[in-house]
């Protein structure tokens, strides 16, 4: 056994390959580990990805490790009956998921994928929406409050340039935990940031403008 004498044994993690807007093929080659079951058990999120990935409207980034994803993002054109639809630019898109498996979480792997996908400079003349809702928290592993949780989140997207923003949005705003963050890329045409800045308070009154 090697290692000094007292020091804690333990087992170097084994790698992963990150795979950043990875192409449909690749990414069906590598079934879901079997708990990454926090959006939809994972067999039919791996085929909805795919599926994403193959429509042209995402871009996923995946994390293999054994033959198998165990960690991704996803980003893609908000769903047509959603308020940040509405943009004729094209350009308002969504961070629609970010799910690790729980043996993998705290490694860095989240910020790694965010941070290559990002750098990629796909994202970068478009404004990226999170909506941080509580019922997608993974409360019971992690055994922190929803409130703790949304404070964590906030904390790793910042990381990648997004900021908190107030929206009147019924599902958001109905809850304390639950917050929109936005990354507004650097070279987002100014009509698409006003578009942005009007979907999110679409319901508010003028003279009830936060400014
Ligand atoms: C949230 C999640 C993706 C983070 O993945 P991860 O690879 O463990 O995150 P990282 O190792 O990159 O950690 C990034 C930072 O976020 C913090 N963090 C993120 N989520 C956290 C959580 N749920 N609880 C505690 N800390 C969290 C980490 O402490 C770290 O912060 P630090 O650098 O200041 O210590 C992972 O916990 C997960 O899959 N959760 C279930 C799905 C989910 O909640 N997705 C987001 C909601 S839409």
């Amino acid at each position: 056994m090697g290692g000094l004498a007292g020091a804690p044994q333990r087992a170097e993690p084994p790698a992963a390959e990150l795979c950043i807007c990875c192409d449909a093929e690749r990414l069906e080659r590598h079934p879901f580990d079997p708990d990454l079951d926090v959006f939809r058990p994972p067999q039919r999120q791996h085929e909805a990805l795919v599926k994403l990935v193959r429509s042209g409207d995402g871009c996923v980034s995946a994390a293999f490790a054994e033959g198998r994803t165990v960690a991704y993002v996803a980003l893609q054109k908000p769903d047509p009956f959603e308020r940040w639809s509405d943009d004729p630019s094209g350009r308002i898109w969504e961070l629609g998921a970010v799910e690790v498996a729980p043996a993998w979480r705290g490694r860095g792997l989240a910020l790694r994928l965010l941070e290559q996908t990002f750098a990629t400079g796909f994202f970068d003349d478009k404004v990226v929406i999170a909506q941080l809702l509580s019922w997608h928290y993974d409360t019971e592993r992690s055994g922190v409050s929803p409130y703790t949780y949304r404070e964590a989140l906030i904390r790793l997207y910042r990381k990648v340039g997004f900021r908190v923003w107030r929206t009147d949005d019924p599902e958001i705003a109905g809850r304390i935990e639950n917050a929109l963050m936005a990354r507004i890329g650097p070279v987002a045409p100014p009509e698409t940031v006003e578009r942005f800045h009007k979907l999110r308070l679409a319901g508010t009154a003028p003279w009830d403008f936060p400014f």
